[in-house]
């Protein structure tokens, strides 16, 4: 049988190939327009990037990799079914930063506002899903009218599905928000559940009820931009951990922050090289502390002179200036600052200071960044005010935070570490791990001038002279009780140092930190005085 002559191997399908390749192309190009030419140039008219331009600029060039560009709502209420847009609204996708993957939504305001729809929160879900399976960072560039009202609950829903996420993230993936536009209503929840939110200058705000409803209910008249505004939620409410004064500063800002922090939980933040060495010795601090106790200093002085150079970023600077907290490093690892400012109120712990140490001490424990804090605190803020705002309950936070923090707690007492505020600002007794005073230190329940008042109320009284009697005892009592020795004798400070050689004393007691283990005991979740 003469053998079969081969079947020809069939043609490659030219034609539908390359139909299938122009279909594709021609269909991210729609998707790459978004809402169109028209509300492009709208937005940028309103001072404002795009979606895409902003992914752009806060990552590394190149580096974006676009998830789920083709979805489209599913809504055929209100003629919606006419109008279906690739991406429904947000860019999402994962991209690097300084190398470092990440996961990013941007909410794209020329497409139906931004809004949010069904399909539009489940890029989001899925984007955090994601995020939390590899353990990256989420970013959220938040633009948007809210709800999108023609999907109705649907939307609700939505928003939730994104609420639980940002929760269940919360301490697993360091989660950062931005708001570059509107954000409103309900929406406003999901940055505030994130660890930092960004603000722009005169383009976002955020409020809950708007200036509308605000007339109607209250009859209050109000600007979006004084009822939410960058600065209003930087300095007054303390929504936003930072301002920003364009989308530029912003998107660089962010960078900047994740370069302080893990991937994730389990992870430890990325090591820089650095030059300086670490025991530099800073001969000024031996001679920063105004020789009149009264008199402040500006705490922020003291950060600068004793972290790598440049590296302090402080976060929520405009919010209870009287506590500074920031980022930092120490021989090119990162830390947590927690420091009193002598400058404003004396440094006195408020409500609103107990609250942004307390938050910002239970992230740098929740990502494995150790703490360093310098304390000079008079005590809590006396007030009716504060006692009726809750300061119990709030400065309660602070302390309930310290407590519970396992990361490496090192302390530099400069100045006043008096009453309860000396316990809170990790002491030696909430697990404080190296306890450093200067020998500036006064470490007592409660300034001379007090103390003197209430235990010799009566020899005062009785004096010929009340305020020559009143002044020996202030300098007996200070002589006496105003010095870090007295805990150093019971072993509450582990060393007294020469303020000049803090830099190095903090370093060498990083190093000895390194491979620090404690834990709390098992339990499902404490419950943190809210
Ligand atoms: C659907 C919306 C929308 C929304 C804006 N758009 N918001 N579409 N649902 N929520 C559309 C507009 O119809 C318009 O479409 C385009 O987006 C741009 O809006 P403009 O109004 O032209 O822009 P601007 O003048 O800049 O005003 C922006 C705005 C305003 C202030 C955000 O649009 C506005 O007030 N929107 C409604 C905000 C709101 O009440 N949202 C619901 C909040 S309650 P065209 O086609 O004309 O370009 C909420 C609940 C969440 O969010 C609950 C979670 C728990």
């Amino acid at each position: 049988m003469a053998p079969r002559a081969k079947k020809a191997d069939p043609a490659p399908p030219a034609a539908p190939a390359a139909d299938a390749l122009k279909r594709l192309e021609e269909m991210k190009k729609k998707a790459l327009l978004g809402g169109g030419v028209e509300r492009v140039e709208k937005q940028h008219a309103a001072g404002k990037l795009t979606a895409r331009e902003r992914v752009d600029l806060l990552l590394d060039e190149g580096t974006f990799d676009e998830h789920g560009m083709f979805v489209v709502h599913q809504c055929d209420a209100f003629g919606m079914e006419k109008n279906r847009i690739p991406g429904d609204g947000v860019v999402t996708g994962v991209g690097k930063i300084d190398g470092r993957p990440v996961a990013v939504f941007s909410q794209d305001f020329t497409v139906f506002g931004g809004s949010l729809g069904l399909a539009h929160a489940g890029k989001i879900c899925r984007l955090m899903d994601l995020a939390m399976k590899v353990g990256m960072p989420v970013i959220g560039l938040n633009d948007s009218g809210g709800a999108r009202i023609q999907e109705g609950v649907e939307s609700l829903g939505g928003y939730a599905d994104i609420f639980l996420r940002n929760t269940l993230a919360s301490g697993v993936v360091p989660q950062v928000s931005a708001i570059m536009g509107p954000c409103a209503g309900g929406a406003v929840y999901s940055p505030a559940i994130t660890d930092f939110t960004f603000m722009v200058e005169g383009t976002s705000y955020m409020f809950v009820t708007g200036p509308n409803v605000i007339r109607t209910v209250t009859h209050e008249e109000v600007t979006s931009e004084a009822l939410g505004g960058a600065a209003v939620h930087n300095e007054t409410s303390g929504v936003a951990h930072f301002q920003s004064r364009n989308e530029a500063e912003c998107l660089q800002g962010i960078r900047r922050l994740l370069s302080y922090v893990p991937q994730n939980n389990l992870e430890e933040a990325p090591a820089t090289a650095c030059d300086d060495p670490p025991d530099r010795r800073e001969e000024k601090l031996n001679r920063i502390i105004p020789e009149d106790v009264k008199k402040p200093y500006d705490m922020k002085d003291v950060i600068e002179r004793v972290v790598d150079p440049g590296s302090f970023y402080e976060t929520a600077a405009k919010f209870a200036p009287n506590i500074v907290t920031g980022f930092a490093r120490f021989a090119g690892r990162s830390v947590g600052i927690v420091a009193q400012q002598p400058a404003v109120l004396a440094g006195c712990l408020d409500i609103a200071s107990s609250v942004k140490g307390a938050r910002f001490v239970r992230f740098c424990d929740a990502f494995n960044i150790p703490l360093v804090t310098f304390e000079d605190v008079p005590g809590f803020l006396p007030g009716v005010a504060q006692e009726h705002g809750g300061i119990i309950r709030n400065g309660a936070k602070l302390l309930y935070a310290y407590c519970e923090a396992t990361v490496p707690k090192i302390t530099v007492i400069t100045r006043k570490a008096y009453g309860g505020a000396y316990d809170v600002m990790s002491s030696k007794h909430v697990r404080g791990d190296v306890n450093l005073a200067w020998p500036t230190a006064e470490i007592a329940v409660m300034g001379a001038e007090g103390a003197v008042n209430i235990l010799f109320k009566r020899e005062i009284e009785a004096a010929k002279d009340p305020d020559a009697e009143r002044a020996r005892l202030v300098a007996e009592y200070r002589e006496r009780f105003a010095n870090p020795y007295i805990a150093a004798g019971k072993g509450y400070v582990d060393k007294v140092i020469e303020p000049a050689g803090t830099r190095g004393e903090i370093c060498r007691a990083l190093e000895l930190l390194r491979n620090k283990r404690e834990s709390v005991p098992a339990k499902k979740h404490g419950n943190i005085p809210l």
